[in-house]
Formats: C-alpha cells, sequence, structure tokens
C-alpha cells in the first residue's frame, strides 16, 4: 500500500525543538538583514513559468551546467519528490543505501513499495561501497538512492566511487540519484556535482542546509535534458509555479553565495572542534571520523539511547535526533552550525547525562 506519511518529518515539525537543540541538521538562519538586496526592488508577480531565467542562470551557473538541465523545486524535498515521481512507476525496485535520511524511504514508498536497501557500514566509516549497491541491484533496478554528503553520518563519496555506483547503474539500465544537500559543506576543493559523471545521475540539492536559507525554498534537480523537460511538465500537477518573492531573493542569495557560506563555516568549524574534544574525553561511544559536513552520527556501546534522549529532553532540554529514524536504534545524531555557545551548553548537558547512564566513563 502507497505510504502516505514520513514519522521523522513529524517528529522533527513537532517534538525536535528544545532550549538547547541539537537535533538539526542545516547551519542557522542566515539574517535577511545581512542580505544585499534592495527591498524596493521586490515584487509580488513575476515572469516564472518554467522557470524564472536569472534563476534559472544563476542555478545553471553554480552547478556548471546548461539551464536546459536545472529544475527548479520547493527545496530537496520537493526535488526528490518530482525526480521519484517523474522516474518511478508503481512496483518499480529502488535500492536506497542504509542508514538513509528518513524522507528518502517514506517518499520512494509512496511512489512503489519495492524498495531494497544497500548498506553503508558503520566499521567502514558509513562510506560509499560499490559492492554494497552491486550486491543489491536486480535487473528489475529503476532507481539507486543515496546521499552525498551522507545523512546522517557525513561521510563524503568521491568520485571514484560515484563513478562505480553509476556503471553498475547503467549495466541495468537504472539511474542514480544523489542528494547532494550537504555536499557544499565540503568547505575545501568543494567537488562538483555528481551530475557530471554520467547521463545516468539525477542530482537534487537546495540552499537550505549549508547556508541557512531554508525559508527561500531554493532547490533544484539537475537532469539531461529531456528528463528535465518532463519534470518541469510534471510539475505543472504539483506546484506550478512558486513564489516570485522567494525567485528574486534566490538570485540575490547566489549571487552572494561566498559570504552566506564563509559566515555559515566559521559557526561549524567552532562547533566541530567542540565536538571533537567532546568525543575526545568519552569512551564507549563510536563515531567515525569526518572532516566535513553539519551532522555526526554517534553509536553507544552497551547502554539504553532511548532512556538517554529521554532523560537529555526532560532533564536537560536538550534534544537530538534519535537513530531509529535512520533504522539505527543504539545511535543518535547531532547538528552543528547554529550556535556555538548553544551547541556547547548541548554537549555539557549531554555528558551530564552519559554520565548518569553509567556508559563512557571519561
Ligand atoms: C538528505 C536530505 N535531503 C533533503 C532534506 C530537506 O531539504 P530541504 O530543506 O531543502 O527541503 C534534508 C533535510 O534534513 C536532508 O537531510
Amino acid at each position: 500500500m502507497k505510504n502516505r506519511h514520513s514519522d521523522y518529518m513529524r517528529w522533527a515539525k513537532t517534538f525536535s525543538r528544545a532550549r538547547y537543540n541539537l537535533a538539526t541538521s542545516g547551519v542557522g538562519p542566515f539574517p535577511m538583514k545581512d542580505l544585499p538586496f534592495d527591498l524596493q526592488q521586490l515584487e509580488i508577480n513575476g515572469p516564472s513559468t518554467y522557470g524564472y531565467t536569472p534563476l534559472q542562470s544563476a542555478l545553471a551557473g553554480k552547478s556548471e551546467v546548461d539551464p536546459d538541465c536545472v529544475v527548479a523545486a520547493a527545496g530537496t524535498s520537493m526535488a526528490n519528490h518530482l525526480a521519484m515521481a517523474t522516474l518511478l512507476n508503481d512496483g518499480d525496485e529502488v535500492i536506497i543505501e542504509a542508514p538513509a535520511y528518513e524522507l528518502l524511504v517514506s517518499t520512494t514508498l509512496y511512489f512503489t513499495s519495492n524498495v531494497k536497501r544497500f548498506a553503508r557500514r558503520e566499521e567502514e566509516g558509513y562510506r560509499l561501497d560499490p559492492r554494497e549497491v552491486e550486491r543489491a541491484v536486480s535487473s528489475r533496478t529503476r532507481l539507486i538512492v543515496l546521499t552525498n554528503l551522507h545523512n546522517p553520518s557525513s561521510a563524503f563519496a568521491g568520485e571514484f566511487e560515484l563513478r562505480a555506483v553509476g556503471e553498475i547503474a547503467r549495466s541495468v539500465g537504472a539511474r542514480v540519484l544523489v542528494d547532494e544537500v550537504y555536499l557544499d559543506a565540503v568547505y575545501e576543493n568543494t567537488p562538483r556535482s555528481s551530475f557530471h559523471y554520467g547521463p545516468e545521475f539525477v542530482v537534487t540539492s537546495s540552499l537550505t542546509k549549508v547556508y541557512g536559507l531554508s525559508g527561500l525554498r531554493c532547490g533544484w534537480i539537475l537532469a539531461e535534458p529531456d528528463l528535465a523537460r518532463r519534470m518541469w511538465r510534471l510539475n505543472d500537477l504539483f506546484g506550478s509555479i512558486p513564489a516570485f518573492p522567494a525567485e528574486q531573493l534566490s538570485v540575490a542569495a547566489l549571487e552572494n553565495l561566498a559570504i552566506i557560506r564563509d559566515r555559515a563555516r566559521r559557526v561549524v568549524e567552532v562547533d566541530r572542534k567542540a565536538l571533537a574534544e567532546f568525543l575526545d574525553r568519552r569512551a564507549g561511544i563510536t563515531r567515525p571520523h569526518t572532516d566535513w559536513g553539519t551532522t555526526a552520527f554517534i553509536g553507544l556501546q552497551g547502554e539504553s539511547v532511548d532512556l538517554l534522549l529521554q532523560r537529555l529532553r526532560d532533564e536537560q532540554e536538550t534534544t537530538v535526533v534519535p537513530g531509529l529514524f535512520f533504522d539505527s536504534p543504539r545511535h543518535f545524531r547531532i547538528g552543528m552550525g547554529v550556535d556555538s555557545e548553544m551547541f556547547r551548553e548541548g554537549l555539557r548537558r549531554l555528558s551530564i547525562e552519559l554520565d548518569k547512564i553509567g556508559s563512557c566513563a571519561g
């Protein structure tokens, strides 16, 4: 039966907030007053049909692709939905990484119940291993779904592994959907989009997580032009046209992306250092080393994550994301990049509760 809900999204919208909120996934909000934009220019209505030309050009320029390969969408969420809606028919087999961002699984299950998983293993730092993909695919596979950086662990997948997955997809006539919403959090030698690795790649992303611009809902899909046209046409049934003021502001944001990203980077790096110090002081905790990203996936050896998270919320006004949402009940996810003081205090409170449940004496 068709899935029609996301347990994670409901939790995120109604239960994730707290005074010390470590349950985030992206950086803190970029303030409107810091965006170089003359508000006198803001208009309610505009000429957007199949894309607003200045925004199409700016997105194409950012990804180094032809504007015909860009489909605008409301955030990566709608980009994923629209890409899947275009690519999938009922019954098609889809292979999704595990652990995975829950919405990728629940959205896929809206279109087809034929979902298989391939492992990204904790003991291997959650790296993308093409052999795991190879083991899972069959001649019925239509789509392989993964994230880069990986949510929840922030593990980075390089060109070599991604091209190998592309070849596996090609061999069975499938496509690879890569959600790159966190990729720009690789602050040095930022890789090109995997869209450049072959025609089977379809990429989704947005300005939400890495830039703190979630409210603009500026998302996009990169797909070869014929497929992109089909997506635009299908979107007529969903969103029709976007909010024009958001399109104007998105163009301004894209013109100032380097400044916006640097500001976010400063906060993420302070938090990353605080997290590394915190983890170094503790035993009984597992966490793969990652150089980049706004999330860390932490495993608890021996103790109950449920109990810890409950006490963290009730006694310390602190939240993290339960690993259950990633099919990993012994884990939890911590988000960096919102507010370094809050982050440090949240970690201190997490320490107190870890000490209490007797795990990880440090
Ligand atoms: C992998 C992944 N894709 C997409 C999204 C949603 O992004 P957006 O806010 O751009 O819709 C998230 C949010 O956490 C995410 O982790």
